[in-house]
């Protein structure tokens, strides 16, 4: 703390504090997507010479004291000038580009609207897990503290209008433009276009989501007004309805006649947007297993059994910790035990109905379950993933199923999305394809891995294959780190600056030499 006060001063140097804050970045503003293809100086002063991908000051969609002293402190505890720079442009992605509005509703209620990158539009995932390293900024820092309320309420809103949906358009506060979108489907309930953007596909993980970015605000501030607000009460009834309407299982436990009341379905005539077989309401699932049932993974990719276990976990673990909200402001007991129960039935359910015995590695975590016997083994590089069941607060990184499970992930033989390569290694998934490794799956790998020669190991394939730009890619050709998608993809520059994070607390002399 002292150290965090003594480089306040230098730092606020650094920085025309007048222009704090949100900013409207003006059109002559490179297009941060080209932007971020092309190499700046200065580059790094390490072996991979890699690019100053931060824009401008006054092209940053928003500024703030406490982001540039947190840089500060923590690139002056590494001593690879890579890493630094990996740092410096990952921690800064957040704030530095998708802040694509900030601002108020007529009643006064903050509102935020964070876009993905380089697709402009709000996920509730991608926009909770980019603002996740800022949890620690949030106490001190009123600024970002607002930046968290101003997305809590946003997804409220997105929640209680659309609460199978994914992802959304500015609202109408924002004065932004609605991007269009023609989507000609069929999704029950009937959801609008001016709110939604992708046509709504019901990811578990993105009510998780929702609760995660509740749970870290409350986390750093206990700020016990904000949580009785009837808004977010409300935001939560949705969820636990939306996912109760998500365990009614597809046929009649005692007739065995099809449940003709699907609460969701899914038809698209749109490739690439996996059209739900069974007349939108896809495979079939058992009854009972008290699993919430997810046609779409954290990917948006269908899921090929639909009760998935790594967002089960993850819902698990949130809805414990938002039921410790309600206990703290007291505004509805019933409501804090439903939440505590919901969570640890889900967690009794995933030890019951998601595990299953591997010739090679004995008893392991499935990634996704039908209820009736079927096992998928494998995993998918996006989080809630499998390998990332410690970082979900599930398990602890020692636990004996996990350790299991993670040998059989991290090994090609026993994991069909697992590819080495002479570039990276690691897991990828369908949504890209065999070839393509994720660096957040290998973000994942560190953050889960107690092991020093490992996480050196996974570092150095991370900052060797940004092809000099600086930045995490979604995904990247084991052969040719030129072939990359997405080269703006603010999740993963968040998954990896939480990832030093991690690794200046548990391994920081890793941190120091350029042989790692
Ligand atoms: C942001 O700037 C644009 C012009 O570049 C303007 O049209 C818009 O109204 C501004 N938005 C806000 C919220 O000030
Ligand atoms: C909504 O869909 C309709 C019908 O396909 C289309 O004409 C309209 O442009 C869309 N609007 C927006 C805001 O996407
Ligand atoms: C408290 O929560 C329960 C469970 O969600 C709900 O049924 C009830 O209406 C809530 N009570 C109040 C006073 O809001
Ligand atoms: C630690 O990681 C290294 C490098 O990946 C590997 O060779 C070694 O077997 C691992 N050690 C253990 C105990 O798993
Ligand atoms: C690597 O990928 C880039 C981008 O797709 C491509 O332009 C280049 O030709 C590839 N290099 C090789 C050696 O295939």
């Amino acid at each position: 703390m002292a150290f965090f006060l003594s480089s306040f001063t230098v730092v606020l140097s650094l920085l025309d504090t007048a222009s704090a804050g949100w900013q409207n970045i003006s059109a002559s503003c490179p297009d941060y997507a080209t932007y971020a293809t092309q190499k700046h100086k200065p580059f790094s002063n390490g072996i991979f010479q890699l690019s100053n991908a931060r824009p401008a000051e006054h092209c940053r969609t928003f500024v703030s004291p406490g982001i540039e002293t947190l840089i500060h402190t923590i690139t002056s505890q590494i001593g690879d000038p890579d890493l630094e720079r990996l740092f410096e442009n990952t921690f800064g992605s957040c704030v530095d580009t998708v802040i694509r509005w900030k601002g108020e509703a007529a009643t006064g209620e903050e509102l935020s609207f964070i876009i993905t990158g380089d697709i402009d539009a709000m996920w509730l995932r991608d926009a909770a897990q980019s603002l996740h390293p800022y949890q620690s900024l949030v106490a001190a820092n009123d600024d970002i503290a607002s930046l968290f309320r101003g997305t809590i309420n946003i997804q409220s809103r997105f929640l209680t209008e659309a609460p199978y949906c994914n992802a959304f358009k500015p609202p109408p506060e924002s004065g932004l433009p609605l991007p269009a979108n023609d989507f000609q489907g069929n999704v029950t309930p009937v959801v609008s276009n001016h709110t939604i953007w992708t046509p709504c596909q019901f990811e578990l993980d993105s009510l998780a989501a929702f609760l995660q970015l509740s749970n870290d605000y409350w986390q750093a501030t206990h700020d016990i007004s904000f949580f009785q607000q009837e808004s977010w009460l409300q935001a939560i009834d949705v969820v636990l309805q939306t996912m109760n309407s998500m365990k009614v299982p597809s046929y009649d436990p005692m007739t065995g006649a099809p449940n003709e009341h699907q609460p969701y379905l899914f038809i698209s005539d749109e490739p690439g947007w996996g059209s739900l077989i069974n007349s939108g309401a896809g495979e079939p699932f058992n009854a009972g297993t008290g699993l919430v049932h997810t046609p779409f993974r954290p990917s948006d990719d269908p899921t090929v059994f639909t009760l998935h276990i790594p967002a089960n976990a993850m819902m698990a673990v949130q809805l414990k910790q938002t039921s410790a909200i309600l206990g703290a402001t007291g505004s509805n007991k019933t409501l804090e035990h439903v939440l505590y129960n919901a969570g640890a039935s889900i967690e009794k359910a995933i030890y019951q109905h998601g595990l299953t015995q591997h010739p090679d590695y004995g008893t392991v975590f499935a990634y996704e379950v039908d209820g009736y016997g079927s096992y998928n083994l494998m995993d998918d590089a996006n989080i809630p993933s499998l390998l990332s069941l410690p970082m979900l607060g599930f398990v602890d990184r020692t636990n004996r199923i996990y350790q299991n499970t993670r040998k059989m992930l991290l090994n090609r033989h026993s994991n069909r999305y697992y590819t080495t390569g002479p570039v990276i290694s690691g897991i990828g998934g369908p949504h890209v394809g065999p070839k393509n490794p994720w660096p957040m799956a290998l973000c994942a790998q560190i953050q889960t891995s107690t092991n020093r020669s490992e996480i050196a190991e996974v570092l150095l394939m991370l900052k060797s294959s940004t092809a000099g730009l600086g930045l995490m890619h979604e995904s990247i050709d084991i052969y040719n780190q030129t072939d990359y998608t997405r080269p703006w993809f603010v999740w993963a520059n968040s998954v990896f600056a939480q990832t030093i994070l991690d690794v200046v607390e548990r391994f920081p002399d890793l941190l120091f030499s350029e042989e790692t």
